[in-house]
């Protein structure tokens, strides 16, 4: 048999105890599997004396992760601290340069820094790995990388942040407002320490600017992604859109167009039967589609302890089997840099205005929607008790630079009361 690989593990909350526990309950499925025993030599965290639910004292502490990562008798560095800066990344680039291979969650960070860790890792032969980092338990790394590494991928879309699509499906079931979930969410623990990260889409965007490197060979390119939490979804707009037979999902896209590389994480309107109108809770679901396999549906748990410490364990496993894959799927210095596109895809879009109700008041939005190049698909105007009228219109595909031409042209037809809300509609 191999000689054992030995994990060094820093950070020991939610995710790290479940790999602990993982490495200690598993011992001799692990090895089996892998060839070799799967041990851990040292672990670090801030408290050494907090309890943590399982047994830590055959391991060596160290106070300092970087020390943790230059340690001679640990061969993985596993980085499950978190942060795209700081003790994160200082013990990540100190691990690689001396020798070790690494393991990681941390998504902030690889968004952020993943060319130059890329690189980095390249540079001394080691690997990062991090299935963990998108979508918790969703096998989607390696099945971008591996399962579907004989396509070109036309598109990646999901929901990769489960704590906004808990808020969304709660706010329908429960007919609440945002401001009543986003506080029931909280006291719950459902949110990241920063909440906005969540509730931003920071953290959903995260993910897909890694996976999008993946899918389209470029360099990872956070900044491109066209950004937009779900703070300002309404309940009204989640019933409107559910009478119009849609959902509204914090949607991720990114697809590679002849203007450049479009990707987004924003607030959209989904067909209500669709895979990802179905998607309630705090799930992930992620839809691949390549020119040859077609279209892929992954779904499963995007976050805590079990499923993101199974997903860690993949890549240790990978690295024991000596399963090593450049960081992105294919060699650092071959990811292109992609240019961003400027104007998205046509697309249809859902319109929430008031109208005041008086003659001529649709026609002059129609014709505001016609001078800008936009077509009606449907329409429908709610009863209404005062003399504003709720009006919703669902638009065939459009630009992004139609609809802003339209939507600047509203206030000065005198007839739309407040400020129109629109969200795209992604056909899946
Ligand atoms: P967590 O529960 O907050 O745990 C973080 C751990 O890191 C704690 O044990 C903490 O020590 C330790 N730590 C923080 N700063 C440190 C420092 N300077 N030196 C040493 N240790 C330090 O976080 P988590 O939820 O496990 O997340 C870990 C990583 O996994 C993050 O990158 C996160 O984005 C990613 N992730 C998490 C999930 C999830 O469901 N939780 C899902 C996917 C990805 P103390 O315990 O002593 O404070
Ligand atoms: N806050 C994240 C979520 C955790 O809700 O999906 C996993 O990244």
């Amino acid at each position: 048999m191999a000689d054992p690989l030995r994990l060094g593990i820093a950070g020991l909350g939610t995710v790290g105890a479940g790999v602990v526990k993982i490495v200690r309950q598993k011992a001799n499925l692990l090895g089996a599997r892998a060839g070799r025993e799967v041990v851990i030599t040292a672990v670090s965290a801030r408290s050494k004396s907090k309890d943590r639910g399982v047994n830590l004292s055959s391991y060596a502490w160290e106070d300092d992760p970087v020390a943790l990562a230059r340690r001679d008798d640990v061969d993985v560095f596993v980085e499950l601290m978190g942060g795209e800066d700081g003790p994160a990344k200082a013990a990540t680039e100190a691990a690689i340069k001396s020798g070790k291979d690494v393991v990681t969650a941390n998504k902030a960070m690889l968004a952020m820094h993943g060319q130059a860790l890329a690189e980095l890792a390249e540079a001394n032969n080691k690997v990062i790995r991090f299935e963990a980092a998108v979508a918790g338990g969703i096998p989607v790394i390696k099945a971008l990388t591996e399962g579907l590494a004989g396509n070109s991928i036309d598109r990646v879309m999901g929901v990769m942040n489960g704590s906004c699509n808990y808020i969304l499906t709660r706010m329908e079931s429960a007919g609440l407002t945002y401001e009543e979930v986003f506080a029931e969410a909280d006291g719950l623990g459902y949110l990241e320490a920063d909440p906005q990260l969540d509730v931003g889409g920071i953290d959903a965007a995260h993910k897909l600017a890694i996976l999008s490197s993946i899918a389209f060979g470029t360099q990872v390119d956070f900044a491109g992604i066209k950004l937009k939490g779900i703070e300002t979804v309404t309940i009204e707009d989640i019933r409107h859109a559910g009478d119009m037979g849609y959902k509204i999902k914090l949607l991720g896209s990114a697809q590679m167009t002849a203007r450049g590389l479009e990707q987004s994480m924003t607030p959209c309107l989904v067909p209500a039967t669709s895979p990802l109108g179905q998607l309630d809770g705090g799930t992930n679901m992620i839809v691949l589609e390549g020119d040859h396999v077609g279209q892929i549906v992954l779904r499963g748990a995007g976050a805590g302890e079990g499923p993101t410490a199974s997903a860690v364990m993949s890549d240790v496993m990978d690295i024991a089997r000596d399963i090593r894959l450049p960081t992105f799927g294919q060699p650092a210095a071959t990811l292109e840099k992609p240019a961003t596109a400027k104007t998205a895809l046509a697309a249809p879009y859902y319109l929430r205005m008031e109208l005041l109700d008086k003659p001529g008041a649709l026609a002059k939005v129609a014709t505001a929607l016609g001078e800008a190049g936009i077509s009606i698909d449907r329409m429908r105007q709610y009863d209404h008790p005062g003399e504003n009228a709720p009006v919703l219109i669902v638009t065939h595909a459009t630009t992004s630079d139609m609809l802003d031409q339209a939507l600047a042209a509203l206030p000065a037809t005198k007839v739309v009361t407040g400020t129109p809300v629109s969200f795209q509609i992604k056909k899946v």
